[in-house]
């Protein structure tokens, strides 16, 4: 800001409060305009009777009423914002400020779509963020690069920790659910929800002890109960973590690794009746118009499936489960995996990239966090080892193909899921 002239810095701060309010002055100086023309060409009544009949017509139309409310409020915060960019010196060449697009709310905050002017890029946006977050009063500001040139950017301002408080799970006054419709998994940064399509996706979780896999995994297993026709196929090595949903599961195993390949192969030889059933009527996967539902396989604790008892024990059920990640998308077959240790042995790398959606909590290390979400990302600043141990459910969720997004998972506390269980049991037979 130092390098621009005073003057210019004094009609900058004036035409900006001009700009703030250049809709109420715009009226005010029409509805000056109209009254002395009424009164002039018409009788002195008739100013009052205009302003009578336009106020009403405003009251009366909701529409206008929240367009012009709306309008006042955007203009209001284009102002703000260019004040606050003009002593945080985010100004290009000239003295030009970035142009506001469009605003968009959420519950911890706010997010700004803006142009740059010419002089301005994101960098040397991002060189002045301690600033504007002193400014703006917020938590945290981000801008990333949005829109199909290097001209817009997307500036998030944060006020809330989203994170600091519990995220209870949408499900819970839920009388019923669709596992063919996205499952809220939890809630982003920003406040907002964060949903998962599951059907023709897996989706594995990873975390150190008590990081909060089992809660993650209830939210989804809380989906498929509420819908009565999806088969639950739940292994437990901890033979307490899914008990609950005993009373609406098709299949429970507990640590028994021969009844867990049992179960399994169960799933694939439906799988395998599906396909030829398929191919019978020329159709490429299952509809939700169909007499087929959907099959959910989850595992709570990889680890005791995949390491324990004897090797050929191990190999088959690791045989069996990629079988089903990898052949199952079409046959409405999806598996959801959680492990305490993500390592390599337990989470073979040919398994892992199986997985669309993978999850890791709060890990030991950035090679465990790795192990989960991909080679490489905890390098580029996603790594579940610096989450603080204290926030257990938040963790970095991969979608396939995109970038790991930081999420706190919704929460379902015992005696919640006590009565969910029960509507669940009631849904699918009563
Ligand atoms: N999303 C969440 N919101 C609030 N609290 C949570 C959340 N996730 C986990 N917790 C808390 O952390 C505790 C441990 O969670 P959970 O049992 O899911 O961990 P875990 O990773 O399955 O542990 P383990 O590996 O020992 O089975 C829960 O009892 C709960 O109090
Ligand atoms: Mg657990």
């Amino acid at each position: 800001m130092a390098s621009a002239p005073r003057d210019f810095e004094r009609r900058s701060w004036t035409w900006m409060c001009i700009q703030g309010r250049r809709l109420e002055l715009s009226l005010t100086a029409g509805t000056f305009a109209v009254f002395s023309l009424c009164r002039e060409v018409f009788n002195p009544l008739s100013p009052t009777l205009v302003g009578a009949v336009s106020l009403s017509m405003l009251l009366c139309q909701p529409g206008w009423r929240r367009g012009l409310a709306s309008h006042l409020l955007n203009n209001r915060r284009e102002a703000r914002l260019r004040h606050v960019f003009w002593y945080c010196d985010v100004v290009g060449r000239g003295g030009h400020l970035p142009r506001l697009v469009s605003v968009r709310d959420f519950p911890a905050g706010r997010s700004y779509y803006l142009e740059l002017p010419t002089g301005l890029y994101l960098e040397s946006f991002e060189r002045r963020l301690p600033e504007l977050t002193a400014a703006f009063s917020a938590r945290a500001i981000r801008v990333q690069p949005s829109g199909k040139s290097a001209r817009f950017v997307e500036m998030t301002v944060t006020y809330d920790d989203a994170f600091r408080r519990e995220y209870p799970s949408p499900l819970l006054n839920a009388r019923a659910s669709s596992l063919w419709e996205p499952v809220v998994l939890g809630v982003g940064e920003d406040g907002a929800p964060i949903s998962i399509n599951l059907f023709e996706h897996n989706l594995l979780i990873g975390g150190e002890p008590g990081s909060g896999k089992s809660v993650a995994l209830s939210s989804i297993v809380a989906a498929a109960a509420l819908d009565p026709s999806v088969h639950l196929v739940l292994l437990d090595g901890k033979e307490v973590e899914l008990s609950l949903w005993l009373d609406v599961a098709g299949q429970f195993v507990g640590r028994s690794q021969d009844d867990a390949i049992r179960a399994l192969e169960d799933v694939q030889a439906e799988m395998d009746d599906r396909y030829r059933e398929l191919s019978a009527y020329r159709k490429r996967k299952i509809e939700r118009s169909g007499r087929q539902g959907l099959i959910l396989v989850v595992v709570d604790e990889l680890a005791l499936y995949l390491r324990g008892g004897e090797k050929a024990l191990r190999d088959r059920f690791a045989d069996l489960l990629r079988d089903l990640i990898s052949r199952g998308r079409a046959a409405g077959v999806i598996v959801v995996a959680a492990t305490q240790k993500p390592s390599h042995e337990i989470v073979p790398t040919f398994i892992r990239d199986l997985f669309a959606y993978r999850l890791a909590l709060r890990c030991t290390s950035p090679e465990a966090s790795d192990t989960i979400l991909g080679q490489g990302w905890a390098s580029q600043g996603f790594s579940a080892a610096v989450i603080d141990p204290q926030h257990r459910g938040v963790g970095y969720l991969l979608a396939e193909g995109g970038v790991p997004r930081q999420m706190l998972s919704a929460n379902i506390r015992d005696d919640d899921l006590a009565r969910l269980v029960e509507r669940a049991v009631k849904a699918r037979f009563s």
